[in-house]
């Protein structure tokens, strides 16, 4: 699975002219937007809505810390997406990207996205922002 993703992306980044730092730009640029007011925007998870929640939004920079030093990718990748999870528990506090980038695929902003099969388009969104993530990793 990890290998068929990390692939795809490889095959994405080829295919989109784009470099792997343009990459982690996007996933950051993504992680600002989205991700930060609960998340906060150095990842430790003390955004701005934090303080609504009754589930604390997890410090997104100790992952692999946390994880005996190696980065969880499966887990991380299926926390983001949510699809698979919303299915089988119903609603969660983390909001389902998955969900959203097949709507952003949907509305065509892009005119060059639509080239992009929907799910390659979702797993690119995914994977941009879990090599920004991986890159804020800490002790
Ligand atoms: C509405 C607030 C909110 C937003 C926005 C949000 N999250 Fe979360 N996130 C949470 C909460 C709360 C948790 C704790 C687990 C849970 O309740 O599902 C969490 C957990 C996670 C985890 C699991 C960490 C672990 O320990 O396994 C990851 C990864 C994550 N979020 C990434 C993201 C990314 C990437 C974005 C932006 C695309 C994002 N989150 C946006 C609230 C949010």
């Amino acid at each position: 699975m990890d290998r068929a993703i990390a692939s795809l992306f490889l095959f994405l980044v080829l295919a989109l002219p784009v470099n792997a730092e343009v990459g982690i730009e996007l996933g950051q640029q993504e992680f600002l937007e989205n991700c930060a007011v609960c998340h906060g925007e150095s990842a430790s998870g003390n955004g701005p809505v934090s303080r609504f929640l009754r589930i604390e939004p997890s410090d997104l920079t100790k992952l692999a810390r946390d994880n005996g030093g190696e980065f969880p990718f499966e887990r991380v990748y299926q926390v983001i997406d949510g699809r698979t999870e919303v299915a089988l528990h119903g609603p969660r506090k983390m909001p389902v990207w998955g969900y959203k980038y097949l709507k952003d695929w949907e509305k065509n902003t892009d005119p060059t996205q639509q080239e992009v099969p929907a799910e390659d388009f979702v797993t690119g969104r995914i994977l941009s922002l879990i090599r920004y993530i991986q890159t804020l990793q800490s002790e």
